[in-house]
């Protein structure tokens, strides 16, 4: 495998951040490389240094290949566990207790990856299935990668990501066997729209009650990672939960959320915030 130069790794750097608001440290070349050769030898192409020249020539199609293959992708169902048991045993009962009214739940999973998260989401849900019944309840999974996305869609995991965090009751209640593979059932594929969405550029309008944002904070960018904390604040109800991953926090980042003292892990919209839009909304009606 031969070396990317310094002034290929940094154009791919550059890339990246413009793109996807990902910072790439120098650590990470020999990955890039790496991963690169792997890109190189698919497309039937010279090599890494080979796909790099072609992007920097103004190949489109092979960009977006060069970004996908790049991308921190790694994920399982239940990642964590612990925010998968706040939602289930505190948020979901305590959102439903708010809600009864509206019987109306938002949830959206940003940079779920190829969709575990996302699923794993909806399988705590369908545990709440008989409380739930003639609720609304949109649960809207997005990620940058379209490859990620499609395959989100298609529910079907390998025996290797089954084996990761699913509980084998989880695996027999919701999941079909075929072949080698298992597919999740075709109702909690319904239960859940995938999209497309780039969060360093662009942002999903709306007040969801729980947004989980995990494990994508701590490759962003700074600028990118308190611009996008920002939108996520717009993003979520005035009661809801953000849901970030383990290692990662909204301190030093943004005044707009703040860690909820009772569940570790849970960030909430600032209560001065929401006390200045109450006021505004009030000054605006008087
Ligand atoms: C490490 S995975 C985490 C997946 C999942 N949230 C989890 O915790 O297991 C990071 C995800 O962020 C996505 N991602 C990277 N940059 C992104 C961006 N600018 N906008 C949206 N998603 C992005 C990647 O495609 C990947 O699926």
């Amino acid at each position: 495998m031969r070396a990317v130069t310094a002034q290929d790794f940094r154009f791919v750097q550059s890339l990246m951040l413009r793109r996807a608001g990902l910072t790439l440290w120098s650590e990470k070349r020999y990955l890039v490389e790496r991963r690169l050769e792997a890109l190189a030898a698919e497309m039937g192409l010279a090599g890494a240094e080979d796909v790099i020249a072609r992007v920097r020539g103004g190949a489109q199609a092979l960009e977006v290949r060069l970004i996908d293959a790049l991308l921190p992708a790694d994920t399982h169902f239940f990642r964590d566990r612990r925010p998968f048991e706040q939602l289930d045993t505190v948020l979901i009962p305590s959102l439903m207790a708010e809600r009864s009214h509206l019987r109306k739940l938002r949830i959206w999973c940003a940079a779920t990856g190829k969709g575990q998260e996302a699923y794993s989401v909806a399988m705590v849900l369908a545990r709440h299935a008989e409380a739930l019944a003639g609720w609304s309840v949109d649960i809207l999974a997005t990620d940058i990668s379209a490859s990620a996305i499609a395959q989100a869609t298609t529910g079907r995991y390998d025996h290797f990501e089954v084996q990761r965090g699913l509980p084998i009751r989880e695996l027999l209640a919701h999941f079909t066997r075929d072949g080698e593979d298992w597919t999740i059932s075709a109702h909690l594929r319904r239960a859940i729209r995938f999209e497309v969405v780039n969060l360093a550029h662009e942002t999903v309008a709306g007040a969801f009650d729980v947004i989980l944002c995990r494990n994508l904070l701590m490759h962003l960018d700074t600028h990118v990672k308190q611009a996008l904390l920002d939108r996520v604040a717009n993003a979520l109800a005035p009661d809801g939960a953000l849901l970030l991953g383990a290692t990662e926090s909204v301190i030093g980042l943004t005044g707009r959320l703040q860690p909820d003292p009772a569940q570790p892990g849970v960030y909430r919209r600032s209560r001065e915030r929401q006390l200045a839009t109450g006021l505004q909304r009030l000054a605006a009606i008087a």
